[in-house]
């Protein structure tokens, strides 16, 4: 081999490795970002293995949700929570997760989810969120262009906007999901 071509070998080599650490060292863990009122989207760390409670589909934004529950959940639905009247457990954990919606490029007249916009979750804790009706709220948007999420909300006072609009089910325990027959 001629010098000039293992010059060039080692300097292919360390820009690849340059490269490869860069994009190592951007990528974001959203498990790291906080809500403005303090919860951490590590609070929901591995919910995207979580169980399904049920999918949603909002008419006026053209968005399919998936809405996933932690196991202290799943099981209260499943013991007839909150249509019995008893409100959810403390630990009770909800993920909403929404996406744009596109035609199957298979079959056209299907819709399925398109691109990630966010990721939302409600914490049941009665003491620690009281001032939210027992119920901890916190949003994380989603950039498909950069592959990183924010939190939602300029200041903490953001989680009443998310209160006062869940209060339309105060009688469900300020849970619109219901948990259909599978
Ligand atoms: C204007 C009304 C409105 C506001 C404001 C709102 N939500 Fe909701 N939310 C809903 C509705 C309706 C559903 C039912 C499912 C759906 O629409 O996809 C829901 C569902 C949810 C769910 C799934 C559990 C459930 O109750 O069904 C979570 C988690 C959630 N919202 C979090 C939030 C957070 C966090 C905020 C504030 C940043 C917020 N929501 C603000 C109307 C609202």
């Amino acid at each position: 081999m001629k010098t000039g071509n293992i010059f060039r070998g080692i300097f292919i080599t360390t820009a690849i490795f340059f490269i490869m650490g860069t994009a190592i060292l951007t990528a974001q863990d959203k498990y790291e970002l906080k809500s403005p009122n303090g919860i951490s989207f590590s609070e929901v760390r591995g919910y995207e293995g979580w169980k399904v409670v049920a999918p949603s589909y909002r008419t006026d934004k053209n968005e399919i949700r998936f809405i996933l529950g932690n196991d202290t959940i799943i099981k209260a639905y499943r013991e007839g929570i909150p249509e019995n009247g008893v409100p959810f457990p403390d630990g009770s954990i909800l993920v909403k997760i929404a996406y744009s919606e596109r035609k199957s490029p298979d079959f056209p007249a299907a819709i399925e989810p398109d691109v990630l916009q966010r990721v939302e979750l409600m914490i049941k804790d009665a003491k620690k969120f009281k001032n939210t009706n027992g119920w901890g709220y916190a949003r994380f948007v989603y950039n498909a262009k950069t592959n990183t999420f924010k939190p939602y909300g300029n200041d903490a006072s953001f989680e009443q906007e998310c209160n006062v609009c869940h209060t339309i089910v105060k009688g469900r325990d300020f849970v619109f999901t219901k948990y259909p027959q599978r």
